[in-house]
């Protein structure tokens, strides 16, 4: 049995957490492959907003089985509080929710390195999300790290405390003045693994092989989008985790012949929170407006999205790189009332028209081209049907699918788990 993936095609923040939502009721186990706490994935249901960081989206589904896998880095810390917010619903986390024994800890130590390289950094900093997800993955991949499964063994603390030094001295090197007080972090830190351990820990690997045996249908959930991906995403301003398809392999042991459909999700314009290139941003009404009927705001850090255009060169960049065999168009009902719509469908490269995403995409270099397309006015957040749609909608979706030659499954209309159109 194939496992399925779904993943963000932009620079995040797409709607992959109302998607997965919306999508569990076909599936029995939601695995999430990558990131950490840097993700917010807002749900939203029954009138009440949840945002999950670390939980996979499939938690509030009776029948649901959720897996953190190995390629996710997990702060305790963060972890607790999720926990705890989902304590006044009816949900049997014990035998619901599972964690890989490969993840990764997030330590304190790695929020204040974060801390420290991105203020070391000054006006080239990456505009992390201070989550310690830099530093994490530094030590994942240094062969330094601490992991889930060590907290079984009896001399963690040792290991815990012999990292953290390192760490401090590392601070110390970076020479910026970060104030923190560790016992105090630590007795957090302490205090929540103990949560943490209430749950079960897992070879998740080989818990998704017999499940993949048994004919179980499995979603695998990305974080954070292509555009960030630490290999294909607008280097140095991404995360330092593969968030394309590729990640789903190596982040919960998944055969790459055992993928099945690639679900790629994108907002019907463009944002970015954080430093880095984004060739169709606006800093005009139109982007202001985006901003705020699009209530662009991240999820995790409150800080507010830079908005623009679609930007169909980086969109079919994603598309290729991930295998995308459907696609969900997000938020369209945010773009009701613009007169004119502009898709970017080439880059004015250096004096040159390319309609690929070249490896600097910098504004000096990049001028995007835009087609302009007819707007709607009518309000989409009522609609149920796919034949309800707006005819200059219709011809927006006609046009992407054209250009990308992947059908459009489904147009999401507002943030509830109800207004979501299937074509
Ligand atoms: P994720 O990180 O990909 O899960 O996305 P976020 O949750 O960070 O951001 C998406 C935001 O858009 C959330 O506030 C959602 O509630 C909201 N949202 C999702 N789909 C739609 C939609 O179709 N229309 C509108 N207006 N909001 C949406
Ligand atoms: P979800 O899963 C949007 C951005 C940060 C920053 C860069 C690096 O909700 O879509 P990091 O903390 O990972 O070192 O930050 O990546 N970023 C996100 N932007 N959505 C996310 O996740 C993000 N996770 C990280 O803003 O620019
Ligand atoms: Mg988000």
């Amino acid at each position: 049995m194939a496992v399925d993936l779904l993943l963000g095609l932009q620079w995040g923040d797409e709607g992959k957490g109302k998607i997965v939502d919306v999508l569990t009721k076909n599936y029995d186990i939601i695995a999430r492959f990558q990131g950490g706490p840097n993700a917010g994935h807002t749900l939203e249901f029954d009138g009440i907003k949840h945002v999950l960081h670390t939980i996979p989206s499939g938690i509030f589904h009776k029948n649901s089985m959720n897996i953190v896998g190995n390629g996710v880095v997990i702060d305790p810390v963060i972890f607790k509080k999720e926990l705890e917010a989902l304590n006044k619903y009816d949900i049997d986390i014990k035998s619901k929710l599972l964690i890989s024994r490969k993840a990764h800890l997030i330590l304190p130590t790695h929020r204040l390195l974060d801390a420290a390289s991105e203020t070391a950094k000054g006006k080239a900093k990456i505009g992390s999300t201070l989550k310690g997800i830099g530093p994490t993955y530094m030590d994942k991949t240094g062969r330094n790290g601490m992991r889930i499964g060590d907290l079984e063994l009896s001399d963690w603390k040792e290991k815990y405390r012999a990292l953290a030094n390192k760490h401090e001295a590392m601070i110390g090197f970076y020479n910026v003045d970060i104030q923190y007080d560790l016992k105090e972090l630590e007795a957090e830190f302490f205090d929540s693994i103990n949560t943490l351990k209430v749950l079960s820990f897992i070879d998740s690997e080989e818990y998704l092989y017999q499940a993949q045996k048994e004919g179980k249908k499995i979603l695998a959930e990305g974080a954070q989008g292509s555009l960030l991906d630490i290999d294909f995403g607008t280097y140095p301003y991404v995360t330092s985790s593969n968030t394309t398809a590729a990640g789903a392999c190596t982040g919960l042991g998944i055969a790459p012949n055992q993928i099945g459909e690639v679900k790629g999700i994108f907002k019907a314009y463009t944002t970015r929170v954080g430093s880095g290139p984004f060739p169709t941003e606006l800093f005009d009404k139109d982007g202001e407006t985006m901003g705020r009927v699009g209530n662009e705001f991240g999820a995790t850090t409150g800080r507010p999205r830079r908005c623009g255009w679609l930007d169909l060169v980086a969109l079919k960049y994603a598309v290729q790189v991930n295998g995308v065999t459907e696609l969900m168009m997000m938020k369209g009902d945010v773009l009701s009332g613009f007169k004119k719509l502009k898709i970017c469908t080439a880059y004015n490269y250096k004096g040159k028209t390319i309609s690929h995403l070249p490896y600097n995409i910098e504004a000096e270099n990049v001028a995007p081209i835009y087609t302009e397309m007819k707007g709607w006015s009518q309000d989409l957040t009522k609609m149920t049907k796919a034949v309800e749609l707006p005819n200059e909608l219709n011809a927006y979706i006609d046009f992407l699918e054209k250009e990308l030659e992947v059908p459009i499954k489904i147009v999401s209309v507002g943030p509830d788990r109800t207004q979501t159109i299937h074509r």
